[in-house]
């Protein structure tokens, strides 16, 4: 008997692949995903026998866009190269963006410092600081002129992280375009908006669960109308897994999460095919190479399950998951940080062979700093090498048919259905974030991972093996120190010198629109139109909506 035969007939006993975290008896001894699914020592024919292609797959580019969103993928266009960057002042950050095009990334993706996000002008007292520190401050109009100086809005697509404040820096973006001659129309990217995993994870919510679901489906019907080419949210697992989660949780709780926002757009009055389209995606690129594939695989079929089934969407771009990936943060380590390189290298061709749509790679210094300059184009880099050089791009879902990958496929969505049925019995997101359920079970699966790490069953090079050799610290990105004073004085000028009856006015339009059922955007953008800083803008949000305080 082969020894090919041995294994077939010591493994024919186990077909299953899993049973998620509790695996029993003989798989226990077996490796496991990051979710808990065994791995079998081999994988074979019998593994997919009676497995189907054409109801499990299609081509790609065709329902249910299990292979991919684009029939051609990256044979017509490679994935958006986009560097998540932002510090510091306009001026700063503007540079940043420049230098990166400058080394060929293809799409900018900004961060804002946590008074951006929290609706804080640089000058209130919760700023100090913070200023400029995790991202770019952005009080202003004046701000965001700084901030889009010189680039081609008209050709380049621009993200945004920003989610309590999305709707002002939206159409910041938009009124600074208008000026340089770029209408509506013409301008292309995404705002986060997404603030059902602001609750879950990562925190930087200002309104209760309610009113930023409002606010969310006021900048659906907005966009819908006047930037038809704008993604209009961008719906986060990268931060639940941040937080903890399995690639399971990760896309189970964020699918249900986008159910929740297309139920409320729908109950809001809109049609599913007129915003659905513009709905984008945003996983995390971890470490477990053929789950992250699997992950990503299994998230467009559940997606095109949930829009066909749930929400009888006709549009086929209504069931496109079209997805962003970001390196896992979490994986960087400190020590030793140059096995960072090869850490987001495997990440990033896990998100190629996934079908990622845009991709962000982080810098080896990422758990040390905000990436330096030379990290920041080593992380690009990366993306090029994968792109131009490994030939993974020359046919779309080079996976497809993989015993193994088609079957923690099936399995990953198996268990990402199970949570899923879970929340639905539960009243649904928003009901299951307000019970604390995704919070809980993410703080166990960060539990379960933190001591595989203590107990050594999950080895991290440079952490808790192969710790001998001590790499000398590398140069870490400067902290400005007169970065704040700066930023508060600008402001301080900035207000000085506008129509402060007209400030006023305005704000008390936005505080009228929030206690009312008008689209809010309208009166946000008149308030920008009048000098209205983003923090006075979120003030007046602030006085209807309430502070969120779980
Ligand atoms: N064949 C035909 N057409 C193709 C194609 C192909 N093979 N490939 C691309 N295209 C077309 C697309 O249809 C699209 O045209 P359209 O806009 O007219 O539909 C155009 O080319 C651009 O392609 P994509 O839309 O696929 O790529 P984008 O990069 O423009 O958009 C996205 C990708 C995922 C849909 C978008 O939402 C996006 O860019 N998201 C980025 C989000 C992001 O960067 N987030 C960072 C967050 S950082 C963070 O939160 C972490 C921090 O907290 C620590």
């Amino acid at each position: 008997m082969t020894a090919r035969h041995d294994a077939r007939r010591d493994w024919s006993r186990i077909r299953s692949v899993g049973v998620g975290r509790n695996t029993i008896g003989a798989m226990a001894d077996l490796p496991q995903t990051d979710s808990g699914i065994p791995i079998k020592k081999l994988y074979d024919h019998d593994d997919l026998a009676g497995w189907d292609p054409t109801e499990k797959l299609g081509a790609p580019g065709e329902e249910p866009y299990t292979r991919g969103v684009y029939s051609s993928m990256y044979t017509g266009r490679l994935w958006t190269m986009r560097q998540y960057s932002g510090f510091g002042n306009a001026e700063a950050t503007n540079e940043r963006f420049k230098f990166l095009l400058d080394a060929g990334q293809t799409g900018l993706s900004c961060a804002f410092d946590l008074p951006t996000q929290m609706g804080y002008d640089s000058d209130h007292g919760r700023a100090e600081g913070e200023v400029g520190k995790v991202g770019v401050a952005i009080d202003s109009m004046e701000d965001m002129r700084l901030l889009l100086a010189d680039l081609p809005l008209d050709k380049v697509s621009t993200s945004m992280t920003i989610n309590s404040t999305a709707a002002i820096l939206l159409l910041m973006y938009e009124l600074v375009a208008e000026e340089n001659g770029v209408s509506s129309d013409q301008i292309s990217g995404t705002i986060q908006n997404d603030l059902l995993k602001e609750y879950i994870a990562r925190g930087t919510y200002i309104f209760p669960p309610r009113p930023s679901m409002r606010i969310i489906t006021d900048i659906f019907g907005y966009c819908a109308e006047h930037v038809p080419s704008w993604n209009t949210i961008s719906i986060s697992g990268y931060h639940i897994r941040e937080a903890g989660s399995t690639a399971v949780q990760e896309i189970a709780f964020t699918l249900a999460n986008a159910i929740a926002y297309v139920q409320a757009a729908v109950d809001a009055g809109l049609d599913v095919d007129d915003f659905a389209p513009r709905l984008s995606f945003f996983w995390n690129g971890h470490n477990n190479f053929f789950e992250e594939i699997a992950k990503f695989r299994a998230s467009r079929r559940m997606w095109h399950t949930i829009m066909t089934e749930r929400f009888d969407a006709q549009n086929p771009k209504s069931k496109m998951l079209r997805f962003h990936t970001q390196t896992g943060g979490s994986t960087l380590t400190a020590q030793q940080p140059k096995n960072n390189i090869m850490r987001v290298t495997l990440q990033a061709l896990a998100a190629v062979m996934g079908g990622t749509q845009s991709l962000h790679t982080n810098g080896f210094d990422e758990a040390l700093s905000l990436p330096t300059e030379d990290a920041a184009r080593m992380a690009l880099r990366t993306q090029q090498v994968i792109g131009y050089e490994s030939g993974v791009v020359d046919t779309p879902d080079p996976m497809a048919g993989s015993y193994l990958v088609e079957s923690l496929t099936d399995e990953v969505e198996r268990l990402a259905w199970e949570y899923i049925e879970t929340i639905d019995e539960k009243g649904g997101a928003v009901a299951a974030i307000e019970a604390g359920y995704q919070m809980d079970e993410i703080m166990d699966s960060a539990y379960a991972y933190t001591k595989s790490v203590d107990d050594v069953d999950r080895v991290i090079v440079g952490v808790n093996k192969f710790t001998t050799d001590d790499d000398p610290e590398p140069d870490v990105f400067p902290i400005d120190p007169t970065l704040e004073p700066g930023q508060v004085e600008r402001l301080k000028r900035y207000k000085a010198n506008r129509d402060t009856a007209g400030v006023e006015s305005a704000l008390a339009k936005v505080k009228a629109s929030a206690e009312g059922t008008d689209n809010l955007l309208y009166s946000i953008k008149d308030a920008l139109r009048a000098d209205c800083t983003l923090g006075e803008i979120s003030d007046s949000l602030r006085s209807v909506f309430g502070q969120y305080t779980p």
